[in-house]
């Protein structure tokens, strides 16, 4: 079974899938962090990420040498480097190099099971074919403040205006770029989480799975 989860940051859609795969026994794929990678890794190779366009065969390098799972998972989760994977992800041929991976992934998940994925065009590029698909979403303020508490915890120096004005940007970005922009699939199930608990939310997406099995 394959089932896609879309949707902006701190929606809510990572703890979603990571729990969902869990209570199914499916395997989990947060392609997020494969473009974060790609961002870390040019960062750390001081690729000018002011001009990402102009970087493009130094970044789709770095993305082709990506293997799943990723080995090195250090400095992923820093608010620099979510800026930077936004400002990747807008490149055509960073998406391209990444497609396969994400594909073979979901074909052939190690449980053999059943493959969550979990992005911004999972089910729009892809999984088109998904079993299920969910486009997760909630309010801006509301998606500040988690973000900003889950950050916190390793960068006491972040205010909630910035995460407000950082998640904006790659909302805009997100939303907004050429390739692959994040918009629900005419198919997605849309689910709010602003006034949900992620126990809430894995209820009722559990439910709505266990009725396509
Ligand atoms: O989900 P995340 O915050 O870890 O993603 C980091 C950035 O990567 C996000 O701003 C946009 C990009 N991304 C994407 O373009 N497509 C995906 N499937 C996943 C992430």
């Amino acid at each position: 079974m394959q089932i896609a989860i879309d949707g902006p940051a701190a929606s809510g859609k990572g703890t979603l899938a990571k729990t969902l795969a869990m209570k199914f026994g499916f395997d989990y794929l947060d392609t997020g962090t494969l473009y974060r990678a790609v961002a870390r890794d040019a960062l750390a190779q001081s690729v000018d990420l002011q001009d990402p366009e102009g970087q493009a065969e130094a970044l789709c390098q770095i993305a082709h040498n990506l293997v799943l799972p990723l080995e090195n998972t250090d400095g992923l989760r820093a608010a620099e480097v979510a800026q930077a994977a936004s400002k990747v992800a807008s490149l055509a041929a960073v998406r391209d190099a990444l497609i396969a991976k994400q594909r073979s992934f979901a074909a052939t998940p190690p449980s053999g099971h059943g493959a969550v994925l979990d992005g911004r065009d999972i089910g729009t590029v892809i999984l088109p074919e998904a079993d299920i698909k969910f486009y997760i979403d909630a309010d801006i303020a509301v998606r500040a403040r988690r973000r900003h508490l889950e950050l916190s915890v390793h960068d006491d120096s972040l205010t909630l205006a910035e995460v407000l004005a950082d998640l904006t940007e790659r909302d805009a970005r997100d939303k907004n770029r050429a390739t692959a922009p994040l918009i629900p699939a005419d198919d997605a199930i849309f689910i709010d989480t602003s006034e949900k608990n992620a126990e809430e939310v894995l209820q009722l997406v559990a439910s709505l799975v266990e009725e396509r099995q």
